[in-house]
């Protein structure tokens, strides 16, 4: 509970952080979402910020300390919000019924993340929008990789189970969509460990 407590805290410190480096990406890659749409993991909520206030909200954070943020940030955006209990591997919301699910920097932390893809999958509807922004392994061989497989033990146990060595490119490319694009960035202003990032989206 107290890391937990920890990760919150140290969460809710870097939202202004978090703006300055994603903003522009979101705003772009947020783009056209409507309707029904699905967020995993949530956190404080900083992607409200980048949402349309005509949609339909729902929320999975199994972190409750979070939901106070939610709740006031979706109402000072006027967004009709929903926060779900429950966690990304099993996600309590019945087949092909959510039009956009948004997951960033989730999928570096969730213990099965094969099967959070394939969750993500059964729920979306049929052309639906997986869009997703996260952290990744560096390049196999090069030195930073080197350093992240060094360094995750301390990462996980620092920041919630985070894990800065995951080749989430290739999940997402296996998992059966339809189409999925990514784009692999470099993004400054982090720590060397967590600078290697995929942006883009996946259509069931
Ligand atoms: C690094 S934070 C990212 C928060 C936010 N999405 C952002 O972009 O700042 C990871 C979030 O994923 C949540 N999380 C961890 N494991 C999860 C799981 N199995 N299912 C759903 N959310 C999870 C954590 O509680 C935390 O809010």
């Amino acid at each position: 509970m107290l890391r937990k407590r920890f990760f919150a805290w140290f969460l809710r410190k870097g939202d202004g952080v978090n703006h300055k480096i994603y903003g522009r990406i979101k705003t772009k890659l947020f783009q056209g979402i409507f309707g029904k749409v699905l967020e995993i993991g949530p956190g404080t909520g900083v992607n409200f910020e980048y949402l349309p206030s005509e949609i339909e909200w729902i929320g999975i954070e199994p972190n409750e300390l979070f939901w106070k943020d939610l709740n006031e940030k979706a109402e000072i955006k006027g967004i009709e919000s929903e926060i779900v209990k429950g966690e990304g591997s099993m996600i309590p919301i019945p087949n092909e019924t959510i039009d956009f699910v948004l997951v960033t920097l989730v999928l570096c932390s969730v213990y099965d993340p094969v099967q959070m893809i394939s969750e993500i999958k059964r729920i979306l509807k049929p052309n639906g929008k997986l869009i997703f922004i996260e952290h990744v392994a560096a390049e196999k061989g090069t030195n930073l990789r080197f350093f992240q497989e060094l360094f995750n033990p301390i990462e996980r146990l620092m920041a919630d189970g985070c894990n800065c060595n995951r080749e989430t490119w290739k999940l997402l490319e296996n998992a059966g969509f339809q189409s999925v694009e990514i784009s692999h960035r470099k993004i400054n202003g982090l720590i060397p460990f967590v600078s290697p990032h995929i942006v883009g989206f996946a259509i069931k």
